[in-house]
């Protein structure tokens, strides 16, 4: 069964451990991030894009697919169903599909319209018990063709949406979604304790997970971040093992083409990138 991400942040933020939350992409990314997290007794979090639920045919089916693959392996640890970047629209799609987490990023309106809808949203979720993540100053690096410039948050607009009620805050801090650039500066870590300071006990969320100096997130950990958005990486891990399989002739040897064979090793690679990532962040073994 699903549950909301309430608990689990509420848990990390005391215990100074992150959540993973880890974008969903397909079938094999479902049932290796939810073997992982099962493997290492971790809290987890699933997420889709809008983009990728769609990709998927469909935020009900992900929901579907998600509650399946929970019955089919006996996953016992805590899950929750994320919407990723969701929209107004998308929020009310995810909500009527049976997630049980919305991400509303309204970083990119008025700031005003970010917090009349986020309020709307959370008086929603409130009623629904869902866990509701917000959104100030836009995040780098392109997001389903959406291309912020790596701004950091305005400290004193993360205390005005922390203060609607919301769940997690996501707030830049220099992170950027997909590879870093050659020469990136690194987190802000002046700039995570400036909106620490304001926001006290609100978990915070590291979006663009992929690809920090593991000391570097680790540090954003005992800053306060709570939850920490994991995608590029797996799908480096999953294309690299595939690319390995086929450079071999794997394929062309006996039924090597059979996408149960051929996508193994890729799956593979998905767990073994999502339980590194679990030790990274603390979360082994508090499920
Ligand atoms: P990466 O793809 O850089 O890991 O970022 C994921 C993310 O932040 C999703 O919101």
């Amino acid at each position: 069964m699903l549950v909301s991400a309430k608990q689990m942040m509420k848990d990390a933020r005391a215990g100074h451990y992150a959540i993973g939350a880890f974008n969903l992409n397909n079938l094999e990314w479902t049932k290796a991030v939810l073997q992982a997290a099962q493997e290492k007794n971790a809290p987890v979090i699933v997420q889709v894009s809008e983009g990728a639920g769609k990709y998927m045919d469909g935020f009900k089916n992900v929901a579907d697919i998600v509650n399946n693959v929970i019955a089919y392996q006996n996953i016992t640890v805590p899950v929750a169903l994320h919407l990723d970047h969701g929209t107004y629209d998308g929020c009310k799609a995810c909500i009527d599909a049976g997630f049980s987490s919305i991400m509303f990023d309204g970083s990119s309106l008025p700031f005003e319209e970010n917090v009349a809808k986020t309020k709307e949203l959370v008086a929603i979720c409130e009623e629904k018990g869902m866990s509701i993540e917000a959104e100030v100053g836009a995040i780098g690096g392109e997001e389903d063709g959406v291309v912020g410039m790596g701004e950091c948050a305005d400290p004193d607009e993360c205390k005005k949406i922390a203060d609607l009620g919301i769940t997690m805050l996501a707030a830049g801090i220099g992170n950027i979604h997909g590879v870093y650039p050659e020469g990136w500066p690194g987190l802000r870590f002046d700039v995570l304790e400036a909106i620490k300071s304001k926001v006290g006990e609100m978990p915070l969320v590291l979006h663009g997970g992929s690809g920090i100096p593991d000391e570097m997130v680790q540090q954003a950990i005992k800053l306060g971040i709570s939850k920490i958005n994991v995608n590029t990486e797996c799908q480096i891990a999953f294309a690299k093992a595939t690319r390995a399989y086929i450079e071999a002739g794997k394929d062309q040897a006996g039924k090597g083409f059979d996408p149960r064979k051929l996508l193994a090793p890729g799956s593979a690679a998905i767990v073994d990138m999502v339980k590194y990532k679990i030790d990274v962040f603390g979360s082994a073994n508090k499920a």
